[in-house]
């Protein structure tokens, strides 16, 4: 574990780990979103031993990380011009987009598709790191595969000590939920994966840009309409068992007391997600607050780190509050519908 001041990187220190880098090893380091856990992307046998690091399917690729727009080059087959766009606007940032991908990357890396996953971070380590290593860096969530994703290098240690060559620690990340996936390989652009930018931001940009209906749907669609890998794995599960209650807030509040006696009448221990304006209507339980439920940003920014810090205290079942799916309540809702495995009461 190696600390590193986020606003002003020790470049010594960075240099440690992008030697290992270099060197076939694996890295996590903070981004404005979530730690990753970061290998050389050219590197197979360094790609390779990051799925085995964190016990993820071969089948779903990692998303490649660069410092500056032009290192797409060597990696893409084409740029559209959507794809130029939105880079300038977005990048550095919380934004990945999917392009052909260049015969230049190695399968592996690519988990065999003909597209790629790229995206600039908008953190300081990071960008050394990926400066210094001279590398496009693969670097996936730095979770166990089903964990929540790391929020701190703490998280980090805890899924991964042992199995890893290096965590760089450079304090909580300030996102809190991945970056949004938006591919622009087909026909029309469809974002994947609800994330830190704003669909309603990038909609500005590009009035033609859809929801994948994966992305807005409250249920487990059949299998032929995925077209991200890491839409058919399980994902952000606790031990515990997570139910997602949505509804007016009223009826969410009372649906939450009945389900908590039901629970508790059963023996079994539970948590409850709640918000700010929520928090004092429980008693008992290991009650956590994600934040007001008017600053999504918050909520964002505390879910992974509450998910997991309500699981470690033992509880059986988690009850979880909805939020609005507005600006990031529509990354936060998604990673509470897929933390649930679709588990949804409506209250009414
Ligand atoms: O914020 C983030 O994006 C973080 C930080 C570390 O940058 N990274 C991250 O990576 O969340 P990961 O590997 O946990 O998620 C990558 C997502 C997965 O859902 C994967 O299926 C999708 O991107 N993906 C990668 N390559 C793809 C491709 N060619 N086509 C469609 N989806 C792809
Ligand atoms: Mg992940």
């Amino acid at each position: 574990m190696i600390k590193v001041d986020s606003e002003n990187p020790d470049l010594s220190k960075i240099q440690i780990v992008a030697n290992i880098i270099q060197n076939g090893g694996l890295v996590a380091f903070p981004t404005e979103t979530v730690y990753g856990l970061g290998a050389d992307a050219l590197n197979p046998s360094a790609v390779l031993a990051l799925f085995n690091a964190k016990n993820r399917p071969l089948d779903n690729p990692p998303i490649i990380h660069i410092a500056e727009k032009s290192a797409i080059y060597p990696l893409v087959a084409e740029v559209p011009p959507e794809a130029e766009l939105l880079m300038r606007k977005f990048w550095p940032g919380p934004l990945t987009l999917i392009f052909k991908r260049s015969k230049n990357i190695p399968d592996v890396t690519v988990a065999g598709l003909d597209t790629i996953a790229i995206r600039i971070p908008k953190h300081k380590i990071a960008l050394q790191i990926i400066k210094q290593s001279q590398r496009p860096i693969a670097a996936p969530s730095a979770n166990l595969a089903t964990k929540p994703s790391p929020t701190t290098a703490q998280h980090v240690y805890e899924d991964l000590n042992g199995r890893i060559d290096a965590i760089i620690d450079g304090g909580a990340t300030s996102i809190g939920v991945e970056s949004t996936v938006v591919d622009l390989s087909g026909d029309k652009p469809v974002l994947l994966r609800p994330g830190g930018t704003p669909f309603e931001a990038l909609k500005k940009e590009l009035s033609t840009l859809e929801l994948h209906p994966f992305v807005s749907s409250e249920c487990d669609l059949s299998l032929d309409k995925i077209s991200s890998p890491g839409m058919k794995h399980k994902h952000y599960a606790p031990k515990a068992e997570v139910l997602l209650v949505e509804g007016n807030i009223q009826d969410v509040v009372n649906k939450i007391k009945e389900l908590s006696k039901y629970y508790v009448s059963k023996n079994m221990a539970v948590g409850i997600l709640a918000t700010d304006e929520t928090y004092s209507s429980y008693v008992g339980h290991v009650i956590k607050s994600l934040g007001s439920r008017f600053n999504l940003s918050v909520v964002a920014r505390n879910l992974f780190r509450l998910l997991r810090e309500v699981d470690s205290q033992g509880v059986d079942v988690i009850l979880a509050e909805s939020v609005s799916t507005e600006g990031l309540g529509l990354a936060v809702m998604n990673r509470l519908r897929k933390a649930s495995c679709y588990r949804i009461i409506k209250a009414s």
